[in-house]
């Protein structure tokens, strides 16, 4: 399944993180200027952050970066399984859900009423990095999980966009979900690329996508 935007130079397609077959017909190496993504953090799928890294390393121009949201439990796995000798680990952000209508869980474990998640920045160079502030506050955004289940704020993620990435920038999402990282793209025209395993989210955003593009005719 691939979905072609020769407008916008830009696509998406469904493909697997951890078997690089399935894009590397689609993403050309060191192409990507930035990958700003939100893997899934759980148990169970953190073989993925190994993928992830494997993907940044094959991907990422020499001034490349890439911004990772994960939950807080793992990070010292997700550190191990991302091991690189060419992308390198440069800051913490941090992601607050402050608003009082965003649903906040509860960690079970620990029982933590989460208000925050952790965005890690890695680049290939860190002293490449522009001036960015370290925090970001989602606003109000009632359309958060409308669809995806672990859907991300839209507003936040374009101030994430706007203040790492230039205009034109070739933006990657190997997680894409609901698609806020591309929609968030495409709202700062930045082109980009996204996939993700499951066909029924790339159905989904190629939705969003094309009555985005008609509406802004
Ligand atoms: C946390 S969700 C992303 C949500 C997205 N940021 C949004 O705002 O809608 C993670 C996504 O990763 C996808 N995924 C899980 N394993 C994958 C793999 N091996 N390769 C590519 N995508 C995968 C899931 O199908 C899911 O849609």
């Amino acid at each position: 399944m691939f979905y072609l935007y020769s407008k916008i130079g830009s696509c998406i397609f469904s493909g697997d993180i951890l078997k690089p077959e399935t894009y590397n017909n689609f993403i050309a190496p060191e192409s990507i200027d930035w990958i700003i993504t939100d893997p899934p953090y759980v148990r169970n799928s953190l073989n993925v952050f190994k993928g992830l890294i494997e993907l940044a390393e094959y991907s990422l121009k020499e001034e490349g970066g890439m911004i990772v949201m994960t939950g807080q439990k793992y990070i010292p796995e997700i550190f191990k399984l991302m091991k690189s000798n060419s992308v390198h680990y440069c800051w913490m952000l941090a992601y607050l859900m402050l608003d009082e209508n965003t649903k906040k869980s509860v960690n079970k474990d620990i029982h933590a009423e989460n208000y925050w998640k952790p965005l890690f920045l890695f680049r290939k160079d860190c002293s490449k990095q522009k001036k960015f502030k370290d925090i970001i506050r989602c606003p109000k955004d009632n359309n958060d999980k409308k669809y995806h289940p672990w859907g991300q704020n839209i507003k936040a993620f374009e101030e994430i966009i706007e203040m790492m990435t230039d205009k034109d920038d070739f933006i990657l999402d190997p997680f894409m979900g609901g698609g806020t990282t591309l929609l968030a793209a495409l709202n700062k025209k930045r082109k980009f690329i996204g996939f993700d395993i499951d066909q029924n989210y790339v159905k989904i955003v190629n939705e969003r996508i094309i009555r985005k593009l008609n509406f802004n005719r």
